[in-house]
């Protein structure tokens, strides 16, 4: 019986491949130009192996627009950044849900939120986002990852003496991923001990483990494998959702409102359990997925680029002289405001190592008019993308665009820099990590500030070396699509408690020896005062 099963499906599988091989698309009139690749697939196999040089190389040959197939389905490409806001502003012909919807729901597993059954209520979910991540709330939810990362930091914490040796990228994914969960989920209640320590730390880290295991598989389920052959990702989501049951999380103390309000929208929808949990597995891979990366290529581009370093501390320092030594560090919202040079350096590295994609749905047959005036004939149920990397690593916009400058993103007097040109005209769209539109990532203040406070205490708590100053780390390419780059490997960090952390620290200094990277917290005013005089 199973083989006859399996024979159908397979004869099922042929035709289908049959009928995609002998039909293939013709240009129709006014539509963008058609790049040919192989039957069904498409350009899949040039794309995939370098998104942006085969992006850059159709653009050369194309211009502004064209199509192309890949795995069955067809893209228009829009390469144009002054033509970005027109895509935006196409909410009546381009959907974004329907296209985010899908690939949640075939990844995480939840409902069909586009369904009529629940698209009403799932409205008043989806406005949770702006109520509970931006505006007043968001300090709170701030000063509470600033707590937790200090708890985060404090674990661990090396003596003074003694020199201790990690991968960065396991560096800043323990503290991250630590602080950040606790920040939206909570922490178990009637615990004295911080989460990392004894059998709940154990517990922590298996949720971590699960989570790299599950964010691991993502490159294979974009690219269109069932999550069921997944097998390892499969039982690290479903792992993750049993932790994030409502009857578990009930029993957690301190939950974000964003959580707290969602688990109250879920259970007046009447989900059935699992399926509320998924949609918290959901909202826990959008919170770290894209931080983790950034949080790393910050500290990474902090430590091995010497100017940023010694002008990133003495940032750090001035806020730290304004808190009072024998008290927890607590921001205000214009102290987080004030640290212009730590937001430079993280838009920088999101500059570098952002490669998300931006996907919209023709919902019907229409003639989309880009900024030069050219019209392009658009099909209902094609693609319209955007590969905002295109702009990041456009020479006419960001001089030597893969050289990190610390400060390409502050002005002549240090305050934030948001004038970009291309041939000459100002650009709108000159940074999009966090998407636009519709799409806009909701946690991208909150992703900010969490990532300004990481550096802050990182740079406060200790001193630090690099191994490999001279050896550029890649990104991981395989991920291109899905947001923030991960490093392609890890590389070695040595860190030691800093001995003057309770006072003002002076200043830095920097000098390599066997291949290690030393920043030390010796007073070389010299250092600062070149760096001052920028
Ligand atoms: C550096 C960190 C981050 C980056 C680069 C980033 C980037 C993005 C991008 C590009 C999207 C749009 C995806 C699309 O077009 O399909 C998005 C969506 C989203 N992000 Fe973020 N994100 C970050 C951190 C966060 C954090 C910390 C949170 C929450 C605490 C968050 C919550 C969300 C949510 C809920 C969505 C979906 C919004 C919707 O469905 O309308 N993100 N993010």
């Amino acid at each position: 019986m199973a083989t006859w099963i399996l024979g159908a499906c397979f004869f099922v599988g042929v035709c289908f491949l049959l009928s995609r091989v002998c039909w293939s698309r013709t240009r129709r009139a006014k539509e963008p130009p058609l790049v040919k690749g192989w039957p069904f697939f498409g350009v899949i196999l040039d794309y995939g192996k370098n998104p942006l040089g085969f992006l850059q190389a159709a653009q050369q040959k194309y211009g502004d627009i064209f199509t192309c197939q890949l795995a069955g389905k067809y893209f228009t490409f829009i390469t144009d950044p002054f033509s970005f806001s027109v895509v935006m502003r196409q909410g009546k012909n381009l959907d974004f849900h329907k296209f985010a919807m899908g690939f949640s729901q075939r990844v995480f597993g939840h409902a069909d939120f586009t369904s009529p059954l629940f698209s009403e209520s799932y409205r008043e979910v989806h406005s949770l986002f702006r109520q509970t991540l931006q505006g007043p709330p968001l300090q709170q939810l701030s000063q509470n990852m600033l707590r937790n990362l200090q708890t985060a930091f404090q674990h661990c914490l090396p003596s003074e003496n003694g020199w201790k040796e990690e991968g960065l990228q396991c560096f800043t994914t323990r503290i991250m991923f630590d602080a950040g969960f606790v920040t939206l989920f909570g922490k178990k209640a009637g615990l004295l001990q911080p989460e990392e320590t004894g059998a709940v730390g154990t517990c922590m880290q298996k949720v971590k483990r699960d989570f790299l295991a599950f964010d691991g598989a993502f490159p294979a389920l974009a690219a269109g494998v069932p999550i069921a052959l997944c097998r390892r990702a499969w039982r690290a989501r479903e792992a993750l959702a049993k932790g994030l049951l409502h009857g578990e999380l009930y029993h957690r103390m301190c939950i974000s409102d964003l959580i707290q309000r969602r688990m109250d929208a879920f259970d007046r929808m009447h989900l059935d359990e699992t399926g509320k949990a998924r949609t918290h597995v959901c909202m826990l891979w959008a919170s770290q997925a894209n931080t983790l990366p950034a949080a790393f290529w910050s500290l990474y581009y902090t430590l091995r680029t010497p100017e940023a370093f010694v002008v990133a501390c003495k940032e750090v320092d001035l806020i730290m002289a304004q808190i009072p030594n024998d008290k927890p560090i607590s921001l205000s919202k214009e102290q987080l405001e004030s640290m212009t040079v730590l937001e430079s350096i993280i838009k920088e590295a999101l500059r570098l190592s952002s490669a998300s994609i931006m996907i919209r749905v023709a919902s019907d047959d229409f003639i989309l008019t880009l900024d030069s005036g050219q019209e392009a004939a658009i099909r209902k149920g094609d693609y319209i993308a955007l590969y905002p990397r295109l702009i990041h690593l456009d020479p006419d916009i960001y001089p030597n665009p893969l050289e990190f400058k610390y400060d390409r993103f502050l002005d002549e007097e240090g305050q934030r820099q948001s004038q970009f040109f291309k041939n000459g005209r100002q650009l709108k769209h000159y940074l999009v990590p966090f998407g636009s539109g519709a799409s806009e990532c909701p946690g991208r203040f909150f992703a900010m500030n969490e990532i300004k406070q990481f550096l802050m205490l990182a740079l406060w708590h200790y001193d630090l070396q690099l191994s490999e100053p001279d050896v550029t780390l890649s990104p991981d390419r395989t991920r291109a699509g899905l947001g923030i780059l991960p490093p392609s490997r890890d590389v070695l960090l040595r860190y030691k408690a800093r001995a003057d952390r309770g006072g003002q620290r002076l200043t830095s200094s920097l000098r390599t020896h066997s291949g290690w990277i030393y920043l030390h917290s010796e007073a070389i005013t010299a250092a600062h005062t070149s760096s001052s005089s920028r």
